[in-house]
């Protein structure tokens, strides 16, 4: 029998949290330093970011300045156990080393003694070379070790997954995947997956519908949905936070960035919101699923 999903958000100390399958929990929005960040000095907007109140900071390899990341995060002042840090395994793990050892390097340059979760970034160089298993079995030794304290995957597909649970000892504790209304339905097959097996899904590219693709089918939608709230709360609710409170409360992280203060407040702001009714929810789905698009990782699906 397919283990109880346990990833409904959960309150505690005014913070809204996501229970892990290994007993851990991540803060429900976590602020990205890729996309916008990608390459750049992080510093400044991790700090800003943490001073606002995010507690869960998503970096990776493959975005180039963990060092700033680490930086930002001791700039903030607020202690190591209060916050949730993620990074991710590089595409390739050249000749001489291993996961393990590459994220022995990222926290180096993070200055830090373990990740809350560490991811493999994409599966794809890996399957193609039959190492995903390899690579698995030496996230699972990152995560006995006290290296991470929880391990995950991202961009990962029903097939991956198959292929790591064959031999796994631990089961992936999250799946880091482009999700938004306008990609629902291509991801749906890998969401009841990871439902079956307690595996938390987080998303990222979560604002594409007003952010990406403005004037599609959801639009009305999420604008009407914004528009009773606004009148329920009496404060300003955005279409934007219509999208990251559907989120939620599908049981998913949110990994989201800006560069503005203002949008990181209204995000955090947003676990506080009423929430959606079923039709609201239903309506956001019937019309997402009109149209597909897919930002990242088009390559790899030849769109
Ligand atoms: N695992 C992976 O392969 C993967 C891939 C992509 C991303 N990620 C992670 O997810 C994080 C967030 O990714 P994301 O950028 O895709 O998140 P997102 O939440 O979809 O988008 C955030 C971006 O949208 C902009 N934005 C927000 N509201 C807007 C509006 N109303 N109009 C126009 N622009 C608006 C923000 O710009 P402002 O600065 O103006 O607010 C920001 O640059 C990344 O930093 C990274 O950590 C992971």
């Amino acid at each position: 029998m397919a283990p109880a999903f346990r990833s409904r958000p959960f309150t505690s100390m005014a913070q809204t949290f996501i229970s892990l399958n290994d007993g851990n929990k991540a803060p429900w929005l976590g602020f990205g330093t890729g996309t916008a960040l990608f390459g750049k000095d992080a510093a400044e907007s991790v700090s800003t970011a943490i001073q606002t109140g995010i507690r869960h900071l998503d970096g990776a390899q493959a975005y180039v300045n963990e060092d700033s990341l680490g930086k930002g995060i001791k700039a903030s002042g607020i202690p190591r156990s209060e916050l949730y840090v993620v990074t991710k395994l590089r595409e390739t793990v050249p000749a001489g080393t291993t996961p393990k050892s590459a994220l022995q390097e990222s926290l180096k340059k993070l200055g830090l003694d373990y990740v809350d979760l560490y991811l493999i970034h994409s599966p794809f160089k890996a399957a193609q070379e039959g190492k995903l298993k390899e690579w698995w079995a030496s996230m699972e030794e990152t995560k006995n070790e006290g290296l991470a304290k929880s391990i995950g995957v991202s961009n990962f597909y029903v097939d991956h997954l198959k292929t790591i649970l064959e031999d796994a000892k631990i089961v992936p504790a999250a799946n880091q995947i482009e999700l938004h209304p306008y990609i629902l339905k291509a991801a749906q097959p890998t969401l009841d997956f990871c439902k079956e097996r307690d595996i938390v899904i987080e998303s990222y590219g979560g604002l594409t519908p007003v952010a990406r693709v403005p004037g599609g089918p959801v639009d009305p939608v999420i604008t009407a949905i914004a528009e009773r709230l606004s009148k329920e709360t009496g404060t300003v609710v955005n279409s934007g936070q219509v999208l990251s409170k559907w989120l939620l409360q599908k049981g998913i992280i949110v990994i989201t960035t800006s560069s503005k203060v203002s949008r990181i407040q209204e995000a955090l702001a947003v676990s506080s919101l009423p929430d959606l009714t079923v039709e609201e929810i239903k309506s956001i789905e019937n019309e997402g699923s009109k149209l597909h698009k897919r930002i990242f990782m088009k390559h790899v699906f030849n769109e």
